[in-house]
């Protein structure tokens, strides 16, 4: 942690400086989150957090679609993204025609679409969703069917713990959780029979059904942190462990992880950069970030 020292001082100075707040997603490496986040969170929970922030710029450390509910939730805000690049393989998988497409398919039926989207989508969408409110949003539409957007996955884990539903789906997926499958799981348990396993709901459901327990990020990290396994295999993103591990030195975190290249973009050397020079700015078009806004603000007040 000591080469990274030098930048932490100097971001955390210029944070206060400039009257900034850094938001970071769980997902960041474990020097941006210990070193110099002021928040930290699942994706439900920074977009909480940003409707509470009182400071004038907010740096987001996560990828471009948390920027932007960020700046859909504070449009009088300037709101930086170390990395434009920092994108996210679901929000690249729909358009708003897509979404036209699905309700054309579906008439009259709801779109819930999942926060790793563009605020265009979101604008087209009825409601939003996390991973971490998908299945209580999904529950209280009124239509029988609803459209879940983009997320494949996501959709038919909601589909099995709502059956009460018909969710029908686009068909997107996390470059990250899709690589998982039922094998690696079975054949990881049988090496260590005592490990408790736990996904993130971007995983397929096979996946999930043959883990122990599968949360958002925030939720994965709760569990861990209430149950203490022995011995622990988070699948998901890998600095999630590494964000968690020095908390709980009575837990043997183990098994393969794999890495989202959009999120690591985001290094404490950008970040700096982005805090002398207010680059990149999010920039959303207001009619559409009006739209947007109603989307999100629909599912924090069913969240809460
Ligand atoms: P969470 O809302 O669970 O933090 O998920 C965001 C994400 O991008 C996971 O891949
Ligand atoms: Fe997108 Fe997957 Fe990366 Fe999350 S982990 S930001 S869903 S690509």
């Amino acid at each position: 942690f000591a080469r990274y020292a030098p930048y932490i001082r100097e971001i955390n100075r210029l944070k206060r400086e400039k009257n900034a707040v850094i938001l970071a997603h769980n997902y960041m490496t474990p020097e941006i989150y210990h070193g110099v986040a002021d928040v930290v969170g699942d994706s439900l929970q920074l977009a909480i957090e940003a409707t509470k922030v009182e400071a004038e710029t907010i740096v987001q450390c996560g990828v471009h679609f948390m920027a932007e509910t960020s700046k859909i939730l504070n449009p009088s805000k300037r709101v930086l993204i170390p990395d434009m690049a920092a994108g996210c393989s679901l929000a690249e998988s729909i358009t708003a025609e897509g979404i036209a497409e699905m309700r054309a398919k579906y008439p009259g039926a709801p779109v819930v679409s999942y926060v790793n989207t563009t605020a265009e989508v979101k604008a087209a969408s009825d409601i939003c969703c996390t991973s971490s409110n998908a299945a209580q949003i999904v529950a209280a539409m009124e239509s029988d069917t609803v459209i879940m957007t983009p997320d494949q996955y996501l959709a038919q884990n909601v589909a099995r713990d709502v059956p009460q539903k018909k969710v029908v789906w686009w068909a997107g997926s996390c470059i990250v959780h899709e690589q998982y499958t039922p094998a690696d799981i079975n054949d990881f348990r049988a090496l260590h029979p005592g490990v408790e396993i736990i996904a993130h709901p971007e995983c397929p459901p096979n996946v999930v059904e043959a883990c122990d327990f599968s949360g958002s990020t925030s939720g994965i990290i709760k569990y861990v942190a209430e149950h203490k396994p022995k011995q622990a295999m988070l699948v998901t993103e890998c600095s999630m462990a590494s964000n968690i591990a020095d908390a709980l030195p009575e837990v043997e975190f183990m098994g393969p992880c794999n890495m989202c290249p959009y999120m690591k973009k985001i290094t404490l050397e950008k970040i700096l950069w982005s805090l002398h020079t207010g680059r990149e700015e999010v920039i959303v078009d207001l009619a559409v970030a009006e739209k947007a806004r109603v989307a999100v603000e629909r599912m924090i007040d069913l969240s809460k």
